[in-house]
């Protein structure tokens, strides 16, 4: 069997085999903690691709692991919303959240509520359309050079011949840099936006997380800092960032606080932890693969579809999830009306059906953008092209610098089933090039 970067122990694989199919969650966070998911997706891409879970902690839901059922959710906006959520929510650590929000005078959040990845139409677009202008090719070719500039900075100040972590010095900082542009954010307190998007992505006793009381804080003081960004481009007008063009849009004008702190943080966390993730993640799979990393360094035009394949690869979110509006079927099962549906991303990128030899990191594949971590329809990642021109210019610059990284040990990775990637990664540059 052909799994590319870490062989399953025989105990992975027979346990994610022996388990009987009904009592199989695929959302099991520590699988996805120690790296152990893979067996449980082919599994049940096999023997039982629309999967429903009776009982968990995230309540009951439908899984869907092969790239055409996928692809069939995902495009039928009128059959399954957005609405009420788009990641599976612990529902203990729901309730944990909503009486900490309580106990310091705020008014718990909906399920939704998340910017406009949480709407349906025609909702949905009016936002949609207020920030794409944003972060399309024309503004981004503008952006470019600026973005090139820092980047080389924060690789020249990186220690030669010491290890450090990676995601901290190099994935955080050059995403926070790259989102800090986007929304003019004052340079100097960029790392408060990856310090608030860890705050919202984890639960007490991960990431910087405390307590439920101090991630409350963390997004009061955020919300509190964007309010003032608002008030100060509504008077100011004209910008070309982000938050300038939700002031000027009349629509997005017009929506209420709670929709536009939902807006912000989608934005954060949309550009913060998948991008992040796709840095650490192309360090990962190329240690993992020499002869990848050989090939790269060989022939840097390889770069940006060495960037798409990272990114199907790893695929940094490993799902969304709707609920169906209807009774709807698929593979044979009849989804009913109300009920949450799953689409694994991370499972569909690894269906063999519709990409060859899917679990092998192949720098030069005929069509490398043939993936699904941005998803397809409506929602389809807005961030798509602002994530590869990022990641295009990282590498470039890394390759005019650094003839090798090297990953020191295994990484960390993240305590979640909806963001894949790493906490910490030890890596060395033994020297310039
Ligand atoms: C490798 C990097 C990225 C990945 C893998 C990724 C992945 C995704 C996925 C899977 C969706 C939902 C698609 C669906 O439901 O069909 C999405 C939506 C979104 N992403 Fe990204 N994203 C990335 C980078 C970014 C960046 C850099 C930004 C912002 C600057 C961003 C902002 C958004 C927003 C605002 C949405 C909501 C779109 C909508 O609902 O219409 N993303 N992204």
């Amino acid at each position: 069997m052909n799994i590319a970067v870490k062989p399953e122990s025989g105990a992975e694989l027979s346990e994610a085999y022996a388990t009987p199919l009904a009592e199989l969650n695929p959302a099991n966070i520590e699988r996805f903690q120690n790296d152990t998911i893979w067996p449980v997706f082919e599994r049940l891409r096999r023997e039982d691709p629309v999967h429903f879970t009776a009982d968990s902690e995230f309540g009951p839901y439908w899984s869907v692991t092969r790239w055409e059922d996928i692809m069939a959710v995902d495009t039928d906006h009128e059959g399954f919303s957005s609405a009420d959520g788009i990641g599976l929510a612990n529902l203990k650590a729901m309730e944990e959240q909503e009486a900490a929000l309580k106990a310091i005078g705020q008014e718990p959040r909906r399920r939704g509520g998340a910017g406009f990845i949480t709407m349906d139409e025609p909702e949905h677009s009016v936002h949609r359309k207020a920030v794409s202008p944003t972060v399309a090719p024309a503004n981004l070719a503008k952006m470019a050079p600026l973005v090139r500039e820092r980047a080389g900075q924060i690789l020249d100040s990186l220690p030669i011949g010491v290890q450090f972590d990676w995601v901290d010095l190099v994935s955080k900082e050059l995403t926070a840099m790259t989102l800090a542009t986007l929304f003019d954010f004052p340079f100097e307190n960029r790392r408060k936006l990856p310090y608030w998007s860890d705050m919202v992505m984890n639960q007490p006793g991960h990431g910087p997380v405390k307590s439920w009381q101090h991630k409350a804080e963390a997004m009061m003081e955020c919300f509190g800092t964007f309010e003032s960004m608002w008030n100060e481009r509504v008077t100011s007008g004209g910008g070309n960032d982000l938050i300038s063009m939700l002031t000027a849009h009349p629509e997005t004008r017009a929506m209420s606080r709670e929709q536009y702190h939902g807006t912000v943080i989608l934005l954060i966390v949309g550009g913060n932890d998948t991008t992040r993730n796709t840095i650490s993640g192309s360090i990962y799979a190329l240690n993992n693969n020499p002869d990848q990393y050989a090939k790269l360094r060989a022939n840097p035009d390889l770069v940006l579809p060495m960037v798409s394949e990272t990114i199907r690869y790893q695929t940094p979110l490993a799902h969304m999830s709707r609920v169906a509006t209807r009774d709807i079927e698929l593979g044979g099962k009849t989804i009913k009306a109300g009920e949450r549906v799953v689409m694994w991303y991370i499972s569909g990128n690894r269906d063999e059906s519709a990409i060859e030899n899917p679990n092998a990191y192949i720098i030069d594949r005929e069509r490398p953008r043939q993936h699904m971590s941005f998803g397809f329809g409506i929602h389809r990642c807005v961030g798509n092209r602002v994530a590869e021109m990022q990641l295009t210019i990282i590498w470039e610059e890394i390759l005019k610098r650094f003839p090798v990284i090297e990953m020191v040990g295994e990484p960390v990775r993240s305590y979640s089933a909806f963001v894949h990637g790493f906490e910490s990664m030890q890596v060395i540059i033994p020297a310039r090039a």
